[in-house]
Formats: C-alpha cells, sequence, structure tokens
C-alpha cells in the first residue's frame, strides 16, 4: 500500500549548509496495518510524510503510496491519502458537519455520499455531540477530530497522520487511538508519527525508529521485541537512538 524507496530530503538553512532531514528511507506499509514513525524531534518524521502525502518533492527518491507514485502521480496520491498535518487548518465560522460537507465536495462526492459519510464519521470518531457547533468553539480535542473527519471524508485507502494525539488528553487521544484501530480493521493502512512509546506500542503492527533523518531501526513490533529480548519500547527506543554517535 505504501512503498517507500531511498526517499532522501535536503533543506537548506539561512546559510546555505544542507540540511539532512531525511537520508535514503524505505520502507513497506500493507494494507490492514497500522505503521508507525518514531522519532524525537527533529528526527524528519514530519518530512517524511509530508513527502508520502505530495506536499514535498524529495530530493532524491520515490515512493509509491496506493499504487501512484508520489514523484510521478502526485494527483492520483493525493486523491487516495487522507494526510492529517500539524497545520490542517478548520474554519472557526463552519460547525463540524458544514467542515466535513465542504472537504466532501471538494473531493468532487455527492450530496448523498457526504451526508452518508459525514453519518459514519460521527458515530467512529464520536462526533455527535458537537457535529452543530461551530469549530472556533470546540475544545482542542473536538478540533482534532474535526480535522480528522475532513481528512477522511472521502475515505481514503491510505491515512497519513503526524501525531495525531498531539496535545490531547488521555481520554481524546484514546478516542483517536480507537479510530486508528477501526481504521485498520476496515482495511486501511494508516501510517502515523509519534513520540510516545506506549501509544506505538499499542497501536502499530510495524514500526520504523528514525533518528536525525536516518533508519536506526525497522520491522514488526513482534520481530523487534523477539529480537530486543523485551516489550519495553521505550527501552528499544533509547538503546536505537543512542547507540550510533552522529
Ligand atoms: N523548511 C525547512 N527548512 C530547513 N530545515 C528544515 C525545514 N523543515 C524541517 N527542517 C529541519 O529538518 C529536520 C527534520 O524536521 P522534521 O520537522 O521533519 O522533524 P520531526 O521528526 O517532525 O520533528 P517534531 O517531532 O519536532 O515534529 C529538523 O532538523 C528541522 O530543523
Ligand atoms: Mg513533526
Amino acid at each position: 500500500m505504501v512503498t517507500a524507496r531511498n526517499l532522501c530530503k535536503n533543506y537548506y538553512d539561512s546559510l546555505g549548509n544542507i540540511v539532512q532531514a531525511c537520508v535514503d528511507l524505505s520502507f513497506e506499509a500493507q494494507a490492514g496495518e497500522v505503521f508507525g514513525l518514531l522519532g524525537t524531534n527533529g528526527a524528519g518524521k514530519t518530512t517524511a510524510l509530508r513527502m508520502l502525502s505530495t506536499v514535498l518533492r524529495p530530493t532524491s527518491g520515490d515512493a509509491m503510496v496506493a499504487g501512484h507514485s508520489i514523484t510521478h502521480a502526485p494527483d492520483r496520491v493525493r486523491a487516495s491519502i487522507g494526510f492529517l498535518s500539524s497545520d490542517t487548518g478548520i474554519y472557526g465560522r463552519l460547525t463540524a458537519r458544514e467542515m466535513i460537507e465542504y472537504f466532501g465536495r471538494l473531493h468532487g462526492m455527492s450530496d448523498e455520499r457526504i451526508n452518508d459519510r459525514v453519518e459514519e464519521i460521527a458515530d467512529v470518531l464520536e462526533m455527535r455531540e458537537f457535529l452543530n457547533r461551530r469549530c472556533d468553539k470546540l475544545s482542542s480535542g473536538q478540533k482534532q477530530r474535526v480535522s480528522i473527519a475532513r481528512t477522511i471524508v472521502h475515505d481514503p485507502e491510505v491515512l497519513i497522520l503526524d501525531e495525531p494525539t498531539s496535545g490531547l488528553d488521555i481520554l481524546s487521544a484514546a478516542q483517536i487511538v480507537r479510530f486508528i484501530r477501526q481504521s485498520r480493521d476496515r482495511g486501511r493502512c494508516v501510517v502515523f508519527s509519534t513520540h510516545i512509546m506506549r501509544e506505538a506500542e499499542k497501536l502499530c503492527d510495524r514500526i520504523l525508529i528514525l533518528h536525525k533523518g536516518t533508519v536506526r531501526l525497522a520491522g514488526t513490533l513482534a520481530e523487534i521485541c523477539g529480537r530486543a529480548g523485551t516489550n519495553d519500547l521505550e527501552e528499544i527506543f533509547m538503546e536505537a537512538v543512542g547507540e550510533i554517535q552522529s
């Protein structure tokens, strides 16, 4: 469903020096699987997810997302994915329902299909209580659910979520975790980033640890824990990012 091949992204700082935000990133994530991209601040998670979502063009390398190349067919990729970024905006003057409808129309969906999806999404993300409230009156957890709702209105095959639980309390975060599990159970491929190891432990089928733009460890959670001889992902993570000095 998602196959990244040697993705690289270089940025330039104000002095013209190269910042290698992502170096030779390769991985595969299947349908019906939750893939976790783990890394500390500045590891390159957002850069990687923005490349997969076609928001950023890779410096080199390519990825196939839902059967399409991010470099050769970015429009097709965009139609097949739902991308939640930290700056996925919502319009304060619209209600939660109007937000979902608006993005449904942008995707060219019929009114009937949009109405069906609003019902489904309101159930899955537990949005009934605030569906008809203006977005600027919502709590941050509710706003985050509206952001997710608008990114999945077209029921994409691949969900790319950049730190979907960031800043949320334990209950709101648990709702998002439930939603990710349900998406997986419906055969969707979910690629998400986090620096919360507990979350990755609970959710991921496969993980990749990114540190300073490079892959430090990758595999199924079961393989990785088996090899490390512990189920403590925090410990595994610390070792993976601490071992190699750069
Ligand atoms: N537009 C840019 N120009 C220059 N450098 C950038 C740019 N965007 C990101 N970087 C650098 O690239 C590296 C990776 O950043 P990125 O945002 O991908 O990390 P991240 O893993 O998402 O971090 P966080 O957990 O803080 O969100 C960082 O060193 C960052 O400073
Ligand atoms: Mg980030």
